[in-house]
């Protein structure tokens, strides 16, 4: 053979020796994971039978089946996985890092009152979404979120980093503090009662906070009709109530 035709064929040739010394292919050849976080690795160009051989099932357990190697990360530390065929080995590196915590898990808050999350063990960029922007505002400055209390309501945080999702249920309490639901109807005629029952009723000579509406009319009725009681300071009190307003009174104490 002539000098430049043995060359062609040279030329021809390494690309497919290049090309059949190569080992199996595996997609993604690297995995970074959480403790109990599962992934599939792909293996291609596979040339005869595959064996798996794992350094450290403590840190990840591999299971090869079919062209697939199923990875579950069992313990944070870090594992190779050598996939061997005919012609090779490679290897795939698995990572099992902590998974990232948010602190605390849930918030009550205050109309206009602020409070921090905290982040732990983040990889990578940690995104926070928000379900309800009208209820809660938040901000993220490093690993610290601030969640301010915006109305009252309820609102959903999701914290992601590039591993784990974290959700933080807020809850929004209204901004008094004190109980403001509940009909109205009875509210002005029953403040009269505040100064000597604590403010709703909490305190001050009895609670009334807890009873029923049913409870709170019949005791006033009793002390506005029973002679026994015609004395008490109660009965002096009542006395200037029609029935329309003792009741429109139970039921705003009952639930004010
Ligand atoms: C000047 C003070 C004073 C005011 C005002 C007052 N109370 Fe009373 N109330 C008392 C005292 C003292 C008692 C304790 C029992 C008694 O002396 O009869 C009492 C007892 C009661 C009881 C019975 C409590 C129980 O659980 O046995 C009810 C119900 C009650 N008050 C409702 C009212 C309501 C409703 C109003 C407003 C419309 C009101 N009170 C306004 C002083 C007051």
């Amino acid at each position: 053979m002539s000098m430049p035709k043995k060359l062609a064929l040279l030329v021809l040739l390494l690309p497919l020796v290049a090309f059949e010394a190569l080992a199996a292919k595996v997609s993604p050849s690297s995995l970074t994971m959480v403790p109990g976080q599962k992934s599939t690795v792909a293996v291609s160009s596979v040339s005869g039978s595959l064996t798996l051989t794992n350094s450290n099932a403590q840190v990840a357990s591999a299971v090869l089946s079919g062209n697939k190697i199923q990875v579950t990360a069992n313990a944070v530390g870090s594992a190779n996985l050598s996939v061997k065929d005919k012609k090779g080995t490679v290897t795939v590196k698995v990572t099992v890092k902590p998974a990232m915590t948010v602190s605390p898990t849930s918030l009550t808050l205050a109309v206009n009152q602020k409070a921090t999350l905290t982040i732990s063990n983040p990889s990578g960029t940690i995104r926070v979404s928000n379900s309800d922007t009208s209820k809660v505002a938040t901000s993220l400055s490093g690993s610290t979120i601030t969640v301010t209390g915006k109305a009252a309501g309820t609102a959903t945080l999701t914290i992601k980093d590039s591993l784990t999702t974290r959700k933080v249920p807020v809850q929004v309490t209204s901004s008094s503090g004190g109980p403001i639901t509940g009909t109205t109807e009875g509210r002005l005629l029953a403040s009269n009662c505040f100064q000597c029952h604590g403010t709703y009723g909490s305190g001050g000579f009895e609670k009334l906070l807890g009873e029923t509406e049913a409870e709170i009319y019949e005791e006033l009725v009793e002390y506005q009709e029973d002679p026994d009681f015609s004395t008490d300071i109660m009965a002096a009190h009542v006395q200037g109530y029609t029935d329309a307003q003792l009741r429109a009174i139970a039921k705003y104490l009952a639930k004010p």
